[in-house]
């Protein structure tokens, strides 16, 4: 176990920005490992609203378009969810937040962001989904979706805040990566709306990242990782999760101490 613990601090350069002081949280824990054999790749992660402890996760790009609902006490898949009229081109980053503003919906945030490192002015498209209302249904279908170009080759990280305002953030190295705020009126329209932003996210990353980030449900917390791809929050802000790529990888769970 010692040497999973000083693997999980190398490889996570987690931080974690507040108006507050810093929070402290405590040496990683393992809560279990993956056992499904469909959960192999994945690389987002985001709390459920409607249900408690589950947390949504995703493969990387190649698998077909579905989320797993993972019970973040065991590990255990709960819930798969085909995402219909989605497509899994290169998703990387989940989030969860109000379906629009004064929305009392929760939903799903899926971003299919990579594909414009292979080909750059490619289409990439963030698919909105309402929360499923129990584990045991098979599909979920699109309730928006919004398709963009933009500048940045590659965008890891999706995050969404409790007025329901929409961010995405470039993969860069140091400080060179933008932030962009999707513009709400782009949601359902047929066509890619081109992406503007001379915002800087301002965090350095130490290799090409983010690679996946949350904003807290209360919307004052941002947490990002610049290694592993999947890191999310729990729905109350109290812990955080982990999750590396790979076949039956371990959730690792971190307690807010402050
Ligand atoms: C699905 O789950 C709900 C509760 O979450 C339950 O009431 C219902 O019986 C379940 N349906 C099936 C087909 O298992």
């Amino acid at each position: 176990m010692a040497t999973t613990y000083v693997l999980i601090v190398i490889i996570y350069n987690l931080i974690i920005q507040s108006a507050c002081a810093v929070p402290q949280f405590s040496h990683g824990r393992v809560v279990g490992r993956i056992s499904s054999e469909s959960v192999y790749d994945v690389s987002g992660c985001a709390a459920s609203r409607v249900h408690p402890g589950v947390l949504y996760v995703h493969n990387d790009h190649g698998d077909s378009a579905r989320i797993f609902a993972l019970d973040r006490n065991t590990a255990k898949v709960v819930g798969e969810f085909l995402i219909s009229g989605a497509r899994n081109n290169d998703w990387e980053d989940i989030a969860v937040g109000p379906c629009d503003w004064a929305d009392a919906r929760s939903c799903i945030y899926i971003l299919d962001g990579g594909s414009a490192d292979e080909y750059p002015g490619y289409e990439n498209t963030v698919y909105r989904v309402v929360e499923p209302d129990r584990m045991n249904i098979t599909q979920l279908p699109v309730d928006s979706s919004l398709q963009y170009r933009w500048t940045a080759r590659s965008s890891g990280t999706i995050m969404v805040d409790e007025e329901a305002n929409v961010f995405i953030i470039a993969e860069g190295h140091g400080l060179n990566n933008m932030i962009v705020q999707l513009p709400s009126a782009a949601w359902g329209s047929t066509s890619a709306v081109f992406l503007q932003s001379d915002s800087m996210y301002g965090v350095s990353q130490s290799r090409k990242g983010p690679l996946g980030g949350d904003i807290s449900a209360d919307g004052t917390e941002i947490l990002e990782s610049d290694w592993g791809e999947a890191v999310c929050w729990s729905a109350d802000g109290k812990y955080y999760y982990t999750l590396a790529e790979g076949h039956y990888q371990l959730l690792f769970e971190y307690m807010r101490l402050n």
